[in-house]
């Protein structure tokens, strides 16, 4: 079996759901306390021993491209006024990884999205990682999901239970558990209504899929809103492949909702050293004072 040693992350949506602060600037460089969204998923990778990434861009994304770039104008400055600390948190960034970029010229959905990634891929295994979805988890969650991966030889889908409300936001899975945390997907529906779900067994961000993906790609028409899914793609290629699905270990954050990303924000800001103190005495006060 074959190693994955490539990742894709699409970052070519539109943010409607967080405008208008996503007009001019990628929702994936939101930035939770002070890194953007996009870097803790790159963490992520690289925490998973992934050194090859594909994002895939569109218009109006460029400040992705600048924040993994050298930044001469800002290194010359802090090396200047002796900001050392600074200036290797800076360095890390742009030394991080071998990141390439390709756009997706209209934002036609998430499948559509992936298949920009054919060439990148060519004829291997390889990771997908939501722009907007973090996962914080002591072990990462994609290195988890390779594990996973490595044990069955086929794609491999990040899912969690959510609530029933939460069901018919996202990619539902139908499938027979076969062990502690990992179920063979026998059929998906993408934003079911809750009464059509088969399970509240959900996608969440993560995948890790076969390049036989990109001809049900190729034949997927347009779904729910007109877009391309990955899940109707996914759907037609676990009709002919074994496909799994890995309840991973972690506390999935949807950046690219308001409330998911208010969480984010205050779940990190509490888990930092320099910032849970006052942080959380200020978050009690607040809590007290508000009807
Ligand atoms: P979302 O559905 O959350 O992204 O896609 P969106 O369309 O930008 O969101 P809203 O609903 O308008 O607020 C999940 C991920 O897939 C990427 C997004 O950038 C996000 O990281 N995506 C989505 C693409 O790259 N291209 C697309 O056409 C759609």
């Amino acid at each position: 079996m074959k190693k994955v040693t490539k990742a894709v992350i699409p970052a070519a949506g539109l943010g409607t759901r967080f405008l208008p602060a996503t007009k001019a600037m990628p929702k994936e460089m939101l930035p939770i306390v002070d890194t953007p969204t996009l870097q803790y998923i790159i963490e992520e990778v690289i925490g998973s021993g992934i050194e090859d990434v594909l994002i895939i861009t569109g218009r109006g994304k460029k400040a992705i491209e600048d924040h993994f770039d050298k930044s001469y104008e800002l290194e010359t400055e802090l090396e200047k006024s002796g900001k050392y600390e600074m200036l290797q948190e800076v360095q890390k960034i742009s030394r991080m990884i071998n990141l390439h970029y390709v756009r997706q010229h209209e934002a036609r959905g998430l499948g559509d999205a992936i298949y920009c990634a054919k060439s990148f891929v060519g004829d291997e295994h390889f990771a997908v990682l939501l722009g907007d979805d973090i996962v914080d988890a002591e072990k990462p969650c994609l290195k988890q999901m390779l594990e996973v991966y490595e044990e069955y030889g086929a794609s491999v889908l990040g899912v969690q239970t959510v609530p029933e409300a939460d069901v018919s936001k996202y990619g539902i899975i139908a499938g027979e558990q076969i062990s502690d945390r990992v179920y063979r997907v026998h059929k998906m529906v993408e934003k079911p209504k809750l009464a059509d779900a088969p399970s509240r067994v959900a996608v969440l961000g993560r995948y890790i899929i076969t390049p036989e993906i990109f001809d049900h790609i190729k034949n997927t028409p347009p779904g729910a809103g007109g877009e391309i899914q990955l899940t109707d793609a996914l759907q037609s290629l676990a009709q002919e492949q074994a496909m799994y699905a890995y309840d991973f270990v972690g506390r999935r954050y949807d950046v690219g909702n308001k409330l998911g990303f208010l969480e984010a924000t205050v779940e990190f800001a509490l888990k930092r050293e320099d910032l849970r103190d006052a942080f959380l005495a200020y978050l009690k006060r607040i809590v007290k004072n508000t009807p």
